[in-house]
């Protein structure tokens, strides 16, 4: 967007609420959730909390990155299931990881330009409920059976069928072009990059331990809303249930390696788990903030979109999309306040923290005489991270706007630095500012 210095007056792209559900591991509270489902009750919450009379907004921004097969376009539905006016249009996106990071600078992009003045920006994603597919040998057979005339056709083409045919495909988090898990290329990048297991644990320990600072500290209760948990509804999910306040840097050594169950150094400890969850934003332009009183938590300042060959360091894209979001912003790694960075997983953490501040990656990938540098420890993720908060893929770029500025208000800061790996080498790197 290059925002700095170019944008009408009037027109910077104001975020002034967010939301979002308890993070709840896969299979567990929301099980009996379906994504929409979950997108559909936050953004009712959030419209009703926010005070904004619904009539107000002009546009919905969603995603979801494992789509359900029977919701074509969860962007539509969450304006037709909720108490939004009909002819709020509105368009799904996905960029995998970074889906509600891409659903928040197109709304922002869109207020830049005058097409929109108050917009909802989000992701859902419910890993309980993932599609299950047929093997293509007997969706094949499914689709000629339905054309087949004869009972003659019919027994034949199911002739052809072997049992191995009718065994259910799960949806696999795999990159097409490498036939690599996210975590099996989350292994080669800590071998390439020398990354220990201690420190991986380290990450996860940390991780843990603010995030349940955090909900012990009462900072997260103004941002993530109480969701009762069907089918009997005499429970209510309130906090995020993947965080472990008593986790041990002991407990996390001794987990089994997951993904190279030899050699390997990813465990379930420091990896971000399968999770269900989804949040939400609400993004007007300056003018139309101060029109009907709100108080931004903050703006986009600035924005960034990089990508890498697959084949080399899957998941290291911010190192690449984090420079240039920031020359766009004009500013420097030293100005931000809080930096936040997704963890899909500690050993990619560490791998784009070892490239941000190595001279030698920014001469021969970036083409820069410096390097962006080193992260102050006491700035980085300081209210935990998706590790320990979960990771509902296409949910978590807006629980990082929300859990970012409202921290950013707490410190009186200025400036924040999100980014975002993610899944085809892609890498999202967002600058937010107050005021
Ligand atoms: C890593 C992964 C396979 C683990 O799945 P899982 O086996 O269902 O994980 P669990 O939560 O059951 O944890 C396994 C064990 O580790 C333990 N564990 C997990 N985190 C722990 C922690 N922080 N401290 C102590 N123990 C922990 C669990 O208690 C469990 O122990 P148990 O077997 O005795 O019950 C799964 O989370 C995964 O696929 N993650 C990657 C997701 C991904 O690719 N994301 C993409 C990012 S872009």
């Amino acid at each position: 967007m290059g925002m700095n210095g170019t944008v009408p007056p009037g027109r910077r792209a104001a975020v002034v609420a967010g939301l979002r559900t308890p993070f709840v591991k896969a299979g567990t509270d929301f099980k009996d959730l379906s994504a929409v489902e979950l997108g559909a009750l936050v953004v009712n919450e959030l419209v009703a909390r926010s005070g904004i009379p619904p009539k107000e907004f002009d546009s919905v921004v969603f995603g979801q990155v494992i789509p359900s097969p029977t919701v074509t376009l969860i962007g539509r539905e969450m304006v037709l299931r909720t108490q939004l006016p009909r002819s709020v249009q509105a368009h799904t996106v996905a960029r995998a990881c970074a889906t509600s990071i891409q659903t928040t600078t197109d709304a922002a992009d869109q207020i830049l330009l005058g097409h929109s003045d108050c917009a909802i920006s989000g992701g859902a994603e419910s890993l309980s409920d993932a599609p299950i597919f047929a093997t293509r040998a007997l969706a094949q057979a499914l689709v000629e059976l339905s054309r087949a005339k004869t009972l003659t056709d019919r027994l034949r083409l199911l002739s052809t069928l072997r049992p191995k045919d009718f065994a259910p495909q799960p949806p696999a988090l795999k990159e097409p072009t490498t036939g690599l898990t996210m975590g099996e290329s989350a292994e080669l990048m800590a071998q390439r990059n020398g990354i220990s297991r201690e420190a991986q644990d380290r990450v996860a320990y940390e991780s843990h331990r603010r995030a349940a600072a955090a909900w012990e500290g009462g900072k997260f209760d103004g941002e993530v809303m109480h969701v009762p948990v069907p089918p009997r509804f005499e429970r209510v999910a309130a906090k995020d249930n993947v965080v472990r306040k008593e986790t041990t840097l002991e407990a996390l050594a001794a987990l089994r390696p997951v993904f190279d169950r030899r050699y390997g150094t990813i465990t379930a400890g420091n990896a971000s788990p399968l999770t269900d969850g989804a949040a939400a934003l609400v993004l007007m332009s300056e003018d139309k903030a101060r029109a009907l009183g709100m108080r931004p938590l903050g703006f986009v300042r600035s924005y960034a979109y990089a990508a890498l060959d697959p084949r080399d360091q899957l998941l290291q894209g911010p190192a690449y999309a984090a420079p240039v979001a920031l020359d766009r912003a004009g500013l420097r790694l030293a100005d931000m306040d809080l930096v936040d960075m997704h963890e899909a997983f500690a050993a990619q953490v560490l791998s784009n923290l070892k490239a941000f501040a190595s001279k030698d990656f920014a001469a021969k990938e970036l083409g820069r005489p410096e390097p962006l540098g080193e992260i102050d420890p006491a700035k980085l993720n300081v209210n935990g991270g998706s590790i320990a908060l979960g990771h509902p893929f296409a949910a978590t770029g807006a629980r990082m706007i929300v859990q970012t500025l409202r921290e950013l208000s707490r410190r009186n800061g200025q400036y924040a630095l999100l980014t975002v790996c993610a899944a085809g080498g892609l890498g999202a790197a967002l600058v937010l500012e107050r005021e």
